[in-house]
């Protein structure tokens, strides 16, 4: 039995990930959990406007999607991907408090051994250098333990703070992925980013310390 009472074939699951300092506290990444409904509740309903124009639509009502009630069936969809060995879904905390979500997904492994990243952070702690701390340990985590080769990312061209935290962590544009989603109501462009282990040098975390953006807790 694992950490979360259930079998995982899933290298690196469940481990939490971190800990790495940065301005806005110390960073690290842990399974999602059944009782992360109202920190996750109360910031996704706060925060709509903040998150809505860059995440995939859904029919669903934002408010219904984002209710307490609705997050244990969110939780265990996510907690059963990762049993299955396809996903990774991670909080971001920021001094032990609920400060995002980081997910790694499509996780592939055989010869392809690769994956997505995507994540957030509440409006309130941004700039803070949260987003480039998990994404940071996420890598690395893709790199080391889940045994990955490659880890890709989309971003919306206008994302510029997103585009940011890629660009520090070492991602390499790859080409423009026309009408890619449907986000905020519409087919939206996408960038492609890629990364893989023969780029990072060595570490991702490493390479943030190293140039000031980082240090170790
Ligand atoms: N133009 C250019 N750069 C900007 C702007 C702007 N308007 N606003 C902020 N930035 C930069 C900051 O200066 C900083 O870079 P720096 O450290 O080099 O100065 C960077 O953006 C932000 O870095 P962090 O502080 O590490 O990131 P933060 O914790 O603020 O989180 C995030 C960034 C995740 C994009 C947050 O704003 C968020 O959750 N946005 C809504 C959801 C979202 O866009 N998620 C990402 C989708 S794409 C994907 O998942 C691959």
């Amino acid at each position: 039995m694992n950490l979360l009472g259930s079998r995982s074939q899933h290298p690196g699951w469940p481990q939490p990930v971190g800990p790495l300092r940065v301005a806005a506290g110390v960073v690290r990444l842990r399974p999602v959990r059944l009782r992360d409904a109202a920190q996750w509740s109360r910031i996704r309903l706060a925060d709509r406007n903040h998150l809505e124009p860059w995440e995939p639509s859904t029919d669903l009502d934002w408010q219904l999607r984002h209710a307490v009630s609705s997050w244990p069936s969110v939780c265990s969809g996510l907690r059963a991907e990762a049993r299955k060995g396809r996903m990774l879904p991670y909080v971001i905390e920021v001094d032990g408090q609920f400060a995002g979500q980081l997910t790694i997904g499509n996780v592939t492994h055989g010869a392809l051994r690769s994956a997505w990243i995507g994540y957030w952070v509440a409006s309130e702690l941004i700039g803070g250098g949260i987003a480039t701390a998990a994404l940071a340990l996420g890598l690395d985590h893709c790199f080391g333990p889940v045994m990955l080769h490659r880890v890709e990312a989309t971003v919306r061209p206008e994302n510029a703070p997103s585009r940011a935290v890629l660009a520090k962590a070492g991602f390499r544009e790859e080409g423009l992925l026309k009408r890619y989603l449907d986000v905020d109501g519409a087919w939206r462009d996408h960038l492609l980013v890629a990364l893989t282990i023969e780029e990072i040098n060595g570490s991702v975390t490493s390479a943030l310390v190293r140039a000031g953006h980082a240090s170790w807790a």
